[in-house]
């Protein structure tokens, strides 16, 4: 084993390590107890050499190892702020430990444990059609003057530095209304993307009137709009969603309000408008959780996000009624592809002297993307 103090990022060193990476396939066939047993062992003998972050959807046997879980907001935080770990192992996906990358220090490397680990909504804003959408805008308005591009924080580095590129900024789901103060104080309008929910929520609960909104299909001439419309919008939103919390349906509220008259439906802001404007409270999973664990004893909740979210709570919360608000089986499936498994694969590769799966945002991306973020940082 190497030791490692002396381990780097430089591939050099990690090609001098001469047994090959341990597969993944080896760890698929242990048992909970010795995943559980094995990950410990390695979390000891890496002790302050490695940083494990989970965020609140993670799997119980995955955030049962980690130093800290939290929202994106706040892991995105810790990432920048614990550079005394030469290794920030992120238990998320992908877009967080791009974040994470591009937030931490030169000499840090992000591990996420499960390249597949990616975010389908994500996946609906590429850069080619943010520049299209960008390019279309530009033949109807002065854009660089009017609109301030805003990307929720769920989506590929590459859009967060058309940000930065573009004199705009990052948001996540527990600052978003501050970001977009800021983005309208500049500019008289907002392209956001790619979640339209989180962004028209937002909007709705500062009072913006609906037909000053229009949502901008990506596969549509003019995204779907006439010119006019768009000269008079001050929001365009993506048409983009969580396939997690589109599930969330008005029946569901109502099913439960009849059920428990005394019910609080809190619900996460990326669930449609419809479901929001029925909840009591709506807010980012920290938020979420804080709130039902502060909550008085023998209050009862219905919980509008992640399911391994939601159970975790039903178990820490003993003295409160905590409810699924949907009676489908809502989860993420790109995150759950984290499991104990690819952990330990991940932390023994590690004390071998192997770094799978590193997380690298490309340079020229990384200095605006890191514009973005840092914008929103100020904000938050
Ligand atoms: P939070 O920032 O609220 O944790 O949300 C992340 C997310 O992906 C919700 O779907
Ligand atoms: Fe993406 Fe939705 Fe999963 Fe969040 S819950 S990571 S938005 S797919």
């Amino acid at each position: 084993m190497i030791p490692f103090s002396s381990l780097t990022i430089d591939d050099q060193t990690i090609n001098a390590v001469e047994t090959a990476p341990l597969p993944i396939t080896d760890f698929q066939a242990l048992s909970e107890q010795e995943l559980y047993d094995r990950t410990a062992a390695a979390k000891t003998r890496l002790s302050n050499q490695v940083l494990i972050l989970g965020h609140n959807y993670q799997r119980d046997e995955v955030i049962a190892h980690a130093d800290l879980r939290g929202d994106s907001l706040l892991l995105a935080k810790q990432a920048a702020a614990r550079s005394e770990y030469p290794y920030v192992v992120f238990c998320g996906v992908h877009f967080m430990a791009e974040t994470a990358d591009i937030l931490s220090r030169s000499n840090q490397t992000v591990i996420l444990p499960d390249l597949a680990a990616g975010c389908s909504m994500a996946d609906m804003a590429a850069i080619e059609q943010v520049d299209d959408c960008w390019e279309t805008l530009a033949k109807i308005l002065p854009v660089e003057d009017v609109v301030t591009p805003v990307v929720y924080v769920n989506s590929a580095a590459v859009l967060k530095a058309f940000c930065g590129e573009h004199g705009g900024i990052t948001c996540t789901s527990s600052n978003a209304r501050a970001i977009m103060e800021w983005a309208w104080s500049r500019r008289e309008k907002i392209l956001f993307f790619p979640d339209e929910h989180l962004g028209r929520n937002t909007a709705n609960a500062m009072g913006l009137p609906r037909d000053a909104m229009i949502v901008w299909d990506p596969f549509l001439p003019n995204g779907g709009n006439s010119e006019k419309a768009i000269r008079r919008a001050r929001l365009i939103l993506w048409k983009g969603h969580c396939s997690v919390h589109q599930m969330f349906q008005p029946e569901h509220v109502a099913y439960f309000r009849k059920r428990y008259p005394e019910i609080q439906i809190i619900v996460h802001p990326e669930c449609h408008e419809d479901v929001v404007k029925l909840a009591d409270l709506v807010g980012s999973t920290e938020f979420i959780i804080r709130t039902v664990s502060q909550a008085p004893p023998g209050t009862i909740w219905g919980v509008g996000t992640e399911l391994n979210l939601v159970n975790r709570l039903k178990r820490e919360q003993h003295d409160k009624q905590v409810f699924f608000l949907s009676p489908m089986v809502c989860r993420c499936a790109t995150m759950y592809r984290i499991d104990a498994a690819h952990l330990c694969w991940t932390m023994e590769n590690l004390v071998h002297g192997h770094i799978v799966n590193q997380i690298r945002v490309p340079d020229d991306e990384k200095t605006m993307a890191k514009l973005a973020l840092e914008r929103m940082m100020a904000l938050s």
